[in-house]
């Protein structure tokens, strides 16, 4: 079944692109007790933001209030169910400090792309300027150690926990570069993208989970069972965006259509679109370098399209739903394992 929006739940914002309005939880009690702790995420959040310096204030609450899928809270939240202390303050200050470290991301992933649109919005480099984006970016990440740093939480699982964040953030970076460097010297394997894609976007994920679980007090080997299934179902979330990003409109996704084919990133459908014979010249011409002619981006986009590259991109996404699903079946059975298997599934289908 599906539930309410944000809109009706005590949260501060009004995401507009919010994933939860579509998503079966599969339990109402499970739902309605998400939603809540979702609700007091946002409030957590915001308070972290709400800095009184109106220059950062609002461009940071510019995209925060925009909305947003809430991916890595939903995650976090759900991991906490297998512990005995589902949703506890702890539990919502790290489901706080995951997206913080994430939008902080995106604020400087959208300088680096020079990205126009973000959650449907102008991104904050286009409406304020590079600058204040990758400040307000600096801003968030430091609110995410405060949030974890002041949680009331046993002193050794704390030092863990902000460890483990510190590791997941220098995996993120490391990833980012790690793409920037690989676009910008050609092809490369599918191997090296899911390198890639396991440190930029799978790690916070992983710990996401991690820290869920960890911090509503869950057994260790049910922590890091759940951070294995964070990162299977981070994979399965970035090569359905690398879809998104050439196979979808602005409206569906709420960003600028074509931004890394447009920035010559390598992303996985590019990838094999290469390794199909029919489209490798002219498509490998047309990605050396940045497209900026937007008939030379529909070329990309076509030649990609009668490729296999997204039957390809697509099986490799299932291997990885698949992995997730069997971590999964190791866990005690129960509504939040129905819910987790069902966000494997919604996240394996987002590119349809
Ligand atoms: C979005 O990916 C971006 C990331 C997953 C990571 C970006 C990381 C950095 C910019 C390094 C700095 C890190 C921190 C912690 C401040 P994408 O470009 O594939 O997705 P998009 O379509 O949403 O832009
Ligand atoms: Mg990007």
């Amino acid at each position: 079944m599906s539930v309410r929006t944000f809109e009706s739940g005590p949260s501060p914002i009004s995401p507009n692109q919010s994933m939860i309005s579509d998503f079966d939880f599969g339990d109402t009690a499970l739902a309605d007790d998400i939603q809540q702790q979702l609700g007091q995420t946002e409030h957590a959040i915001v308070r972290e933001l709400s800095c009184g310096e109106p220059a950062l204030e609002e461009p940071m609450m510019h995209l925060t209030t925009s909305g947003g899928k809430r991916f890595r809270p939903l995650l976090a939240l759900l991991s906490s169910q297998f512990g005995p202390r589902p949703g506890c303050s702890a539990v919502i200050d790290a489901a706080a400090a995951v997206e913080l470290v994430h939008m902080a991301s995106l604020y400087h992933d959208d300088v680096m792309d020079e990205a126009t649109m973000r959650r449907g919005v102008e991104s904050v480099n286009l409406r304020w300027n590079n600058s204040v984006a990758i400040l307000a970016g600096d801003y968030m990440l430091v609110r995410a150690w405060s949030v974890l740093t002041r949680s009331q939480l046993d002193p050794v699982l704390k030092v863990s926990a902000l460890t483990t964040l510190s590791e997941s953030a220098t995996a993120l970076v490391t990833g980012q570069l790690r793409e920037t460097v690989q676009s910008r010297e050609g092809i490369i394997e599918p191997e090296q993208y899911l390198q890639t894609v396991t440190e930029k976007t799978a790690s916070l994920l992983s710990i996401a989970a991690w820290l869920g679980a960890a911090y509503s007090g869950a057994d260790e080997t049910v922590a890091k069972t759940l951070s294995a299934i964070g990162e299977a179902i981070g994979i399965v979330f970035q090569i359905s965006d690398d879809i998104i990003d050439v196979a979808a409109p602005s409206d569906r996704s709420g960003k600028s259509r074509c931004t890394d084919l447009r920035e010559g990133v390598a992303t996985l459908p590019v990838i094999y679109a290469l390794r199909d014979g029919a489209a490798t010249t002219r498509l490998r011409e047309l990605v050396s370098r940045p497209i900026t002619d937007d008939n030379e981006v529909e070329e990309a986009v076509q030649l990609i399209q009668s490729s296999s590259a997204f039957a390809e991109s697509r099986a490799m996404m299932e291997r990885y739903a698949a992995l997730a699903h069997s971590h999964l079946a190791t866990l005690q059975p129960g509504v939040a394992r129905q819910a987790i298997g069902n966000l494997i599934d919604f996240t394996l289908a987002r590119s349809n």
